[in-house]
């Protein structure tokens, strides 16, 4: 009876451990879809026509997300993929891709930077200002 209780109390702590790291996993396999257009390294496979995600703030990208996925935001590239995801899901792609460093090697042209300068974060300001 006791070992019993101690034994399902070891079963949760493990559970508990493992859930927040599978859940983690489960965004890094999701953003590989996200990477194939927008960068493995954040740099956009075509900077000219598509957007650098890295390093913007969460809002913002959750924002963009969440209009694509109501289509208050058109974008027949954007707008099909974002509906195999739920909002919640949406959210946490955000916060993965907010938590990445803005690609300062390469650093986003004009044209990208206007397209979103208000929400252009200090990384991404202080990136363009060294362009
Ligand atoms: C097939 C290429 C492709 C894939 C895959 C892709 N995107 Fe995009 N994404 C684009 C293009 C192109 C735009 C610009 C759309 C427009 O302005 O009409 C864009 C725009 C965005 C924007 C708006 C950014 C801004 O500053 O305007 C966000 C956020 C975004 N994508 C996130 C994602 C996420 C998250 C994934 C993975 C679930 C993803 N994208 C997968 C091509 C892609």
């Amino acid at each position: 009876m006791f070992g019993n209780r101690i034994f399902g109390v070891a079963v949760i702590a493990l559970l508990a451990a493992a859930a927040p790291a599978r859940a983690q996993d489960d965004i890094a396999a999701k953003a590989q879809t996200c990477a194939a257009c927008h960068g493995q390294n954040g740099v956009p496979i075509d900077p000219k026509t598509i957007p650098i995600i890295w390093g913007q703030q969460a809002s913002y990208l959750y924002k963009e997300l969440h209009d694509f996925h109501s289509g208050d935001r058109t974008s027949p590239i954007m707008a099909p993929l974002v509906k195999e995801f739920t909002l919640p899901q949406l959210r946490e792609l955000a916060n993965y891709f907010a938590a990445k460093a803005w690609p300062e090697a390469t650093p986003p042209s004009r044209a990208i930077y206007r397209r979103s300068d208000r929400h252009c974060g200090a990384a991404c300001r202080a990136a363009v200002r060294g362009s």
